[in-house]
């Protein structure tokens, strides 16, 4: 199963990236590419550059990430309730090549902050967007407190979370 990983992020030290790195390492026998957007930078979409410059080769880049791809993990960071502009950019960008932006692809959505809603504003964003997008979801998880219920070694340390993290990664396995 060739699974794409991504956090929702342009922080070189993004906690999103670092959850959803952890939850493609739980999926035995994955072939994983875990993505920055940090390498898919383009400028602000705007319909005016659409139209004089024509899509950012890195959109149809990305696109082709997403093709490849069986599944696909994403974590949310969270900017003032909605998605980081990094990540708005990257998919206004995709939503303008032809066909459905997420191509049909079964997702497991999550978010991360260090507040007590661990995102989940911008997580229930996603996962009621992203059907209408072409986007299956499969599961979604959101873990409150990052800094609190997360180790870079152990990973999700509150059990409880975890129990609920394990059960969605499960969902999202079976397809
Ligand atoms: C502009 C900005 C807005 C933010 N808004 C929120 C917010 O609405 N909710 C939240 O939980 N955290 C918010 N945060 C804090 C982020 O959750 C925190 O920066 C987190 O590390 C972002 O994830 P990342 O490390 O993956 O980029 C905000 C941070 C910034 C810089």
């Amino acid at each position: 199963m060739k699974i794409l990983a991504f956090g929702a992020s342009n922080s070189t030290t993004s906690i999103n990236k670092q959850l959803a790195t952890y939850a493609a390492r739980q999926i035995d026998d994955a072939e994983i590419t875990i993505v920055d957007l940090n390498d898919f930078e383009m400028p602000i979409y705007s319909i005016d550059r659409e139209k004089t410059d024509g899509i950012p080769q890195l959109a149809h880049d990305f696109k082709a990430a997403v093709k490849r791809a069986d599944r696909i993990i994403i974590s949310f960071a969270e900017h003032n309730g909605g998605y980081s502009v990094a990540f708005k950019n990257v998919m206004d960008w995709m939503s303008r090549i032809e066909g459905d932006t997420w191509e049909g692809k079964p997702f497991f959505l999550m978010s991360t902050s260090p507040g007590a809603r661990g995102g989940a504003t911008v997580l229930d964003q996603a996962s009621s967007r992203f059907g209408f997008m072409g986007g299956r979801v499969l599961a979604s998880f959101s873990l409150p407190k990052f800094y609190e219920n997360f180790d870079a070694e152990k990973g999700i340390m509150n059990l409880d979370m975890k129990s609920a993290f394990d059960s969605q990664l499960l969902k999202f396995i079976a397809g």
